[in-house]
């Protein structure tokens, strides 16, 4: 009985699977002449001109397919552990162990509505296998009124109840991981959520707006009120890029956040004394997320974890004013350091590079005008004349512009450029690799750029920065795509150099 049980579970999987590619909401990829499923993102969208799959076909769409898919599963995840699982409000209970280890995974507002999408699924299985879970299966649709989600429509419209049940939900459950989490062991969150938004009462050091992010204040005010301090974070490659997601905006990675009580005798700090430790700690912990090739598009929100590593060691960080800092304003702060330390990293650039680099962040590609260039050039210690020798910008008619990408010459060597640039490397490793696509092309540049390779790769990530502030997407997607790829073009820039003749085979030649 409980072997057909679990056969039926599994082929209900398999009709999940079919679903998906079964309704009416599935369009059609003309590019790749595919159909696409319903899920595609994470949404229910309008689809006007929808593709009906044909469940025994041999394309998308056919029940074998969900079948084998459902049976791979199987052969790569063994069940030979035991394992219980439960639905439970984590609101209400965590469960009935005694001092469990928790690992979380928490909901970010309304960015996804889970239950609503579930009840997709959740009507066909209901009829399939119903019956083999009853619990599971007991109400008509997916269970709503528990799930913490900030979804207006279930306040009567109201955004700001909506917000306030997702706030009050989401501390209440940390004060009760707290309570029961087990002491010897952290509690670990995962969390990947990019949504940056300026808060105009928060200034940075140079009295701009600063930027904060809603979905991690929330989360980090309710774990550190709940008596958490971080003490480890790891970023790691979580999500699947698909097609629809390759938008620069789609994080790669979650940040996993290991968690203990805060000591009770936690000393307190002051501002400043806390920007300084900052400063301290920081710069390492980025250099590694760096060397590690951390995507431009994770780097921010990765800095956030060995930022509130500081920040929650202290039972109180004060104002100047004595008030206690809120999360939010240490966010902004974490920002700061950020920025600070990536324009640091200037030092490591030639001059025509850094002039490059203050040009591209006032006029981006756009022309600007001859004069401002030259001002720029005296106080980067480099010329106009020279600029244009680099193969950086092209000046005429009292206007100057930075060379496109794909007005850089093909056949470009760094190995005998007279003039070789930081900025030329970054741009013509971009060329090769994302505007022609070739990995391999990529890798001999880099090869021949020797030791400005990895200052090339520091470079994409504060052109990176400046792109996404600036909202320049198509740009900072080019940066990020360059990182991405770094460490497959390294392996490949490696294996080149393996592939020359050695000492050893030239002697005995
Ligand atoms: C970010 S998702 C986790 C996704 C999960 N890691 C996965 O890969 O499938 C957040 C989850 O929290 C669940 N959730 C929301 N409110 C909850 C509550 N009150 N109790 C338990 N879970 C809840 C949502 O249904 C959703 O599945």
């Amino acid at each position: 009985m409980g072997y057909a049980d679990a056969v039926a579970t599994y082929l209900a999987f398999a009709v999940d699977k079919g679903s998906n590619y079964w309704s009416s909401l599935c369009a059609w990829h003309s590019g790749r002449d595919i159909i696409m499923s319903t899920f595609a993102r994470q949404a229910l969208p309008m689809v006007w001109d929808f593709t009906e799959a044909n469940p025994f076909s041999s394309s998308s769409g056919n029940i074998l397919l969900g079948i084998s898919q459902a049976s791979q599963m199987l052969d790569k995840v063994p069940a030979s552990l035991q394992a219980l699982t439960r639905q439970l409000n984590a609101t209400e209970t965590i469960n009935n162990v005694n001092h469990p280890l928790i690992c979380t995974d928490p909901p970010y507002y309304d960015n996804i509505g889970y239950a609503d999408l579930s009840d997709f699924f959740y009507v066909w299985l209901r009829r399939s296998i119903g019956k083999i879970y009853p619990d599971l299966f007991s109400t008509m649709l997916v269970p709503k009124a528990e799930e913490l989600v900030a979804t207006p429509y279930r306040f009567g419209g109201n955004k700001k109840d909506a917000r306030r049940f997702f706030e009050e939900g989401l501390r209440r459950t940390f004060i009760r991981m707290k309570k029961t989490a087990h002491p010897e062991y952290p509690l670990a969150v995962y969390y990947a959520f990019k949504q940056s938004e300026s808060d105009s009462n928060i200034k940075d050091g140079n009295g701009n707006s600063a930027v904060a992010s809603t979905g991690w204040e929330t989360m980090l005010e309710g774990l550190l009120a709940s008596g958490f301090q971080i003490t480890g974070t790891w970023p790691m490659r979580t999500e699947l890029i698909t097609s629809l997601k390759k938008s620069v905006s789609a994080l790669a990675s979650s940040i996993i956040l290991a968690c203990r009580p805060l000591p009770e005798d936690a000393p307190m700090t002051t501002r400043r004394d806390f920007i300084n430790t900052m400063k301290r700690e920081l710069p390492p912990a980025l250099k590694t997320l760096q060397q590690e090739n951390i995507a431009p598009v994770d780097l921010a929100q990765s800095a956030i974890g060995p930022g509130m590593a500081v920040f929650s060691k202290y039972s109180k960080v004060l104002e100047a004013d004595g008030t206690p800092m809120r999360v939010r304003a240490a966010l902004a702060l974490i920002n700061q350091v950020l920025d600070e330390y990536l324009a640091e990293q200037e030092g490591e650039y030639d001059a025509d590079t850094r002039w490059a680099l203050a040009w591209f962040e006032q006029f981006g590609m756009m022309e600007g005008p001859y004069g401002v260039a030259e001002i720029l050039s005296t106080a980067k210690n480099t010329a106009v004349g020279g600029l244009v020798a680099a193969g950086i910008i092209i000046s005429r008619a009292g206007k100057v512009r930075i060379l496109r990408r794909d007005e850089l010459p093909e056949d470009w060597n760094p190995a005998t450029d007279k003039r070789l640039t930081v900025w030329e490397v970054t741009q013509h490793l971009i060329r090769v690799l994302v505007d022609k696509g070739s990995e391999e092309v990529a890798a001999d540049l880099l090869r021949k750029a020797g030791a400005l390779g990895d200052v090339a790769r520091d470079l994409a990530y504060r052109l990176y920065t400046i792109c996404d502030r600036k909202k320049w997407a198509q740009e900072a997607l080019a940066y990020n795509s360059l990182v991405v790829a770094w460490p497959e073009l390294v392996k490949l820039a490696g294996q080149k150099e393996v592939k020359g003749p050695s000492q050893q085979q030239l002697f005995e030649g």
